[in-house]
């Protein structure tokens, strides 16, 4: 992974069918995405469950890019190892997942991948300030983590902050939630180049019918780079 602030979409496959994640991510990819966003639950840190590793592994050899594992679980130090193992690339966790986040950042390019931080709406920027040599990724949640398809919760003078407190280190910024043609905008000019979506991602298309995907990724890109029209 070679580090660059162009604009990036990652669709979550939170919003793909279950039933066919393989078909999903190649179809994703093939339609333009960037990175493909895996969002693990444990119905215990956030009120979802979704998969684990096993599925993280089974998924691997149909992305060719860039595997965004999104760790929405308590405990996560336990399970940095599984996630690697299973090939994520970037690996984040939740600030408010653990009393000891530099530990499990540590933990996680210990393993071999990228270290990326999350931050739910209700925590500050300030929250990471310690840890901007430890991370390859800060994700701000534009929602509350759970569930796709919610309404996006402005956080763009949160991303503003983190943009100036990263500087010229090597660290994505990515937006997590309701991102869609009508907010790319807004968090690509505060400072993101990694936009997550789901369900503005894959709404109108299948794995049979995939030329939405395409549509809506393009939309998503063209939004926040400024030529959509
Ligand atoms: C929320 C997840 C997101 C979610 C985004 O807990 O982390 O990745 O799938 O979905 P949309 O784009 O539908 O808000
Ligand atoms: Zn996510």
């Amino acid at each position: 992974m070679t580090f660059d602030r162009s604009t990036k979409i990652a669709p979550s496959i939170l919003a793909a069918d279950f039933a066919n994640f393989g078909a999903e991510c190649e179809a994703i990819e093939a339609q333009g995405a960037d990175w493909v966003h895996v969002d693990v639950m444990d119905g215990h840190f956030v009120p979802n469950i979704t998969f684990g590793p096993a599925t993280c592994a089974a998924i691997r050899p149909h992305i060719k890019g860039v595997m965004d594992v999104h760790l929405m679980i308590a405990p996560v130090d336990p399970y940095i190892e599984a996630f690697a193992k299973a090939g994520a690339d970037v690996i984040t966790a939740h600030v408010e997942a653990t009393p000891h986040i530099h530990r499990t950042l540590q933990a996680i390019r210990g393993a071999g991948a990228k270290a990326g931080v999350a931050l739910n709406p209700g925590t500050p920027a300030s929250a990471v300030a310690e840890l901007l040599d430890m991370v390859d990724l800060i994700c701000v949640m534009t929602v509350n983590p759970g569930f796709g398809g919610q309404k996006f919760i402005d956080m763009t003078a949160k991303i503003r902050e983190l943009r100036a407190l990263i500087g010229d280190r090597p660290v994505h910024i990515e937006i997590d939630g309701g991102v869609d043609p009508k907010t790319a905008p807004l968090v690509a000019q505060a400072g993101a180049d990694v936009l997550v979506a789901g369900s503005a991602v894959f709404k109108g298309g299948s794995v049979s019918d995939p030329a939405p995907y395409g549509e809506n990724i393009r939309a998503i890109r063209a939004a926040a780079e400024g030529t959509y029209v």
